[in-house]
């Protein structure tokens, strides 16, 4: 590509809010990502779209590129339909662990490819490194023969899928310019469509706990990754799914993992089998559509009730290396909580049993940081149950004793208990798309 635009006037260009022509893009993109275009004009650019945002052209042309600076993988010989799921993170988000083998149990395969966590909410990849000798990375032909023979993958995602995300996304990470819903769909839209699933089911949180707070925040970004994933050939569709309070009744790596298995031999917390059995549903139906078949698959509901998605799990767990038997590691320290009056519990905030789980150990503060895996917060009732003031409400689990005080402060104003138990709210809010 020759050098024929200045990257010192696509920079005003932006800042005066005028849109870039494609020809534009594709060199802005590609110059980045050979580093022809420094960190601090990148910056600019992108602090200019925070403010001034992209057309639906620029944005379809952006997405493009960032997937074109990268390989395409074909998932055309799989032998089964494909679909993927993306959840933009929630506070006990374990809804993977469960959903990719329930729905390779109902006949479609699933590739996740992963990231790991950062902040508050915490990553697949690091919950699934809690089963022992379990690995994330696998070559692309052992991914592809896993997808074949077992129907589920989770894995990392290899530097080789848009590696222009890589290193916006990390520009993005120290320049204040995350929150951009052209830049976030952008960026999450080029990784899953790289990955060459033919279908897609995007799970975004709004509430307390999710990275974007406001419903209507929450469905313009919906609106707009299943607009990108439609324009590229790839059946999307979201969910909004309230992130008020955390899911299930753990957040912390090894502790998701033992509630996922519950989940998957047909237990599990309710909330958890809703909003998994939600998005199980629309992901089979999406596959078959773009398989071009009807809907013969099997109901997701069903197959977990049965325990029919847990000989999938261990299967999946096994082809990487993990032991499906192997206790899960336990934290040496765990201190418990008591409820501090008599009542329902009405309210625990999902950001504050994030930040706890995280100051606890479960997740990072940089990207290069380890996690535990035996850190975290396991909650002893659920929105509505009862409890007695003194008994134990929340536990604290980690390592590190000395985490314990500034956990507690994650937690001082996360509960609420009143007199009756609030009305239920709905966790399922909205569908958008296909
Ligand atoms: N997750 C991503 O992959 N990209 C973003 O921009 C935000 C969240």
């Amino acid at each position: 590509m020759s050098d024929e635009f200045d990257v010192v006037d696509l920079i005003r260009a932006k800042r005066d809010g005028r849109s870039l022509p494609a020809a534009a893009i594709d060199w802005l993109v590609d110059a980045y990502t050979r580093g022809r275009v420094a960190d601090e004009q990148m910056s600019a650019y992108l602090m200019a779209v925070v403010w001034r945002g992209m057309s639906p052209d620029e944005l379809a042309r952006w997405t493009t590129a960032m997937i074109d600076s990268g390989e395409r993988l074909d998932l055309a010989d799989v032998g089964r339909p494909t679909v993927d799921k993306h959840s933009t993170g929630g506070v006990g988000d374990k809804v993977s662990l469960v959903l990719v083998p329930l729905v390779a149990a109902c006949g479609v395969a699933v590739p996740q490819l992963s990231g790991r966590g950062l902040g508050h909410t915490g990553g697949t990849l690091d919950k699934m490194e809690s089963i022992p000798g379990w690995r994330a990375d696998l070559p692309l032909d052992r991914m592809r023969r896993q997808l074949a023979d077992v129907g589920a993958v989770i894995c990392a995602a290899g530097t080789g899928l848009a590696p222009a995300d890589r290193r916006l996304y990390a520009l993005r990470d120290v320049t204040g310019t995350v929150e951009s819903i052209p830049l976030i769909a952008s960026s999450i839209m080029s990784k899953k469509i790289a990955e060459g699933t033919s279908a897609l089911v995007l799970d975004v949180k709004v509430g307390a706990g999710a990275f974007l707070s406001s419903p209507d925040a929450a469905r313009e970004l919906a609106r707009t990754m299943v607009g990108l994933g439609t324009a590229a050939g790839v059946r999307t569709a979201a969910l909004l799914t309230a992130m008020d309070h955390p899911l299930g009744r753990t957040a912390g790596n090894a502790l998701e993992v033992a509630e996922a298995v519950d989940t998957l031999r047909g237990g599990g917390p309710a909330d958890l089998v809703e909003v998994t059995v939600a998005l199980a549903r629309v992901m089979v139906e999406l596959a078959a559509e773009a398989a071009g078949r009807p809907a013969d698959l099997r109901d997701p509901a069903e197959v977990l009730a049965a325990g029919g998605a847990y000989p999938v799990w261990r299967a999946m767990v096994a082809a990487q290396g993990g032991d499906p038997d192997a206790e899960l590691p336990l934290a040496p320290t765990v201190e418990t909580l008591p409820a501090p009056t008599s009542g329902f519990l009405t309210r625990l905030d999902a950001r504050g049993v994030g930040v706890a789980a995280w100051r606890l150990g479960a997740g990072r503060a940089r990207k290069e940081d380890a996690v535990s895996a035996t850190a975290g917060v396991r909650w002893l009732a659920g929105i509505g149950d009862p409890v007695q003031a003194g008994e134990p409400l929340v536990e604290l689990h980690t390592d590190d004793p000395a985490t314990l005080p500034r956990a507690r402060a994650a937690l001082a104003d996360a509960v609420e208990i009143g007199p009756r138990p609030a009305p239920a709210s709905p966790l399922v809010l909205e569908r958008i798309g296909a």
